[in-house]
């Protein structure tokens, strides 16, 4: 997919005759999303989520997943709304014909809400000049915003400060009263969701109630409260409010690995062909600075995906592949561009043109995001994001 949007906005003159060759041939490097595992998630979300309603957050091009696809998926299976970070992101979805309500919770203070407003995105506002800025676009525009008060109930990161609530409030009041907006909803987001049971959750939870106590107060009534992301979707049926908000969850990654895996299915699957094989002899050293001394006469297979494409570094030497039914370890270092697998002396049938897996569900043998993850000292959230440059996307199930 990221190859046909790169041939389509080409300068060459050729770029239609070479999509159509290039279509013959399977790409050199794939990141398969798999939408049926997407829309099984998002089902057990739904269980879990009882009776409030699901938000599937497809922000960062739906974690990388493909936004649109992803969002499509959500909803035919039994997601309502859609969250994103920024207006570019729900214009984005609206674009492609999608018109579910769509939350966008960041902006800075020069953003410009009026084109958001005018396609019916739901402004999530963290200050008074947010609301300023929103209200300003809706007189632009001679339309009602549809606002989300978003509350900082201990993140201390985006959301409206302690000290600047009851500002929010009064502009909010009196913006409404006078028709430039309306309020959808109140919401916050947890710093420790992944602990289940962590002090500042039961904190955090006392503070989005007692900000919706006092938007009430001030007659903004909301239709929705929301605070659960992912782990605490799962975990903390407390927590549900109105509405849920999962992201990682709906992309088959637990969020709370140690407790389980709840059933979801890894959607994305990270795999190249095998570009070369060859043989290897005794003592000689393979990649840029020979980390890799062959033991013994060998076989090694070339997989077309570097760094560039989103296999870090850091893991040269340390990441296996699925090739050819056996894991084989991959040696020296990742360059930009691919990186070298130990097929043994026999070269265990491997073929040019095989497929590798470097990450996937996991049902097969194969690696996972959470392996990488582990090995990079990170969390799967960045694997999945990481995979870019020429790794094409495609997408396997959904309607
Ligand atoms: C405000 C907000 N809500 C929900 C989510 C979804 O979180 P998760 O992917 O952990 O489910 C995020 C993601 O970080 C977020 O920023």
């Amino acid at each position: 997919m990221r190859f046909a949007e790169t041939v389509a906005s080409g300068e060459h003159a050729h770029a239609g005759r070479a999509a159509r060759i290039r279509a013959k041939s399977a790409p050199e490097a794939e990141a398969v999303v798999d939408l049926n595992a997407i829309a099984h998630n998002v089902r057990i979300l739904r269980e879990s989520a009882r009776d409030a309603a699901v938000m599937a957050v497809v922000k960062a091009d739906g974690y990388n997943h493909g936004a649109v696809p992803v969002a499509k998926t959500a909803l035919a299976a039994g997601a309502t709304e859609l969250g994103v970070t920024t207006i570019s992101e729900a214009l984005q979805l609206r674009r492609a014909g999608i018109d579910a309500p769509i939350l966008a919770w960041m902006h800075t203070v020069d953003a410009d809400f009026a084109p958001a407003i005018l396609a019916g995105i739901e402004l999530g506002v963290s200050s008074p000049r947010h609301v300023a800025g929103v209200v300003a676009g809706a007189h632009r525009v001679g339309a009602t915003a549809m606002v989300t008060i978003k509350v900082d109930t201990g993140l201390n990161r985006n959301g409206v400060a302690p000290d600047e609530l009851d500002q929010v409030l009064v502009d909010l009041a009196r913006a409404q009263a006078e028709g430039s907006v309306r309020l959808r909803g109140i919401f916050s987001h947890l710093a420790h969701a992944d602990q289940l049971h962590h002090a500042s959750i039961d904190s955090q939870r006392e503070r989005l109630v007692s900000a919706v106590g006092d938007a009430k107060r001030h007659g903004l009534i909301p239709e929705v409260v929301h605070l659960s992301n992912s782990a605490a979707t799962l975990t903390r049926p407390d927590l549900r409010f109105d509405m849920v908000r999962p992201g990682i969850a709906m992309y088959g990654l637990s969020p709370v690995p140690e407790h389980g895996q709840f059933g979801l299915r890894p959607a994305m699957s990270l795999r190249s062909r095998v570009a070369l094989v060859k043989k290897v002899a005794a003592g000689e050293g393979v990649s840029y600075g020979h980390e890799w001394v062959a033991p013994r006469d060998t076989t090694v297979a070339l997989l077309p995906l570097g760094y560039a494409d989103g296999l870090p570094r850091a893991l040269g030497g340390r990441f296996e592949v699925l090739l050819g039914s056996a894991l084989r370890p991959g040696i020296g270092r990742v360059c930009m561009d691919q990186v070298v697998v130990d097929l043994g002396p026999d070269g265990g049938g491997v073929s040019e043109g095989d497929t590798a897996v470097f990450f996937g569900a996991g049902d097969h043998g194969e690696p996972t995001a959470q392996a990488w993850a582990d090995e990079l000292d990170t969390i799967h959230y960045e694997v999945v994001t990481g995979v870019r440059g020429r790794t094409v996307r495609t997408y396997v199930g959904g309607a």
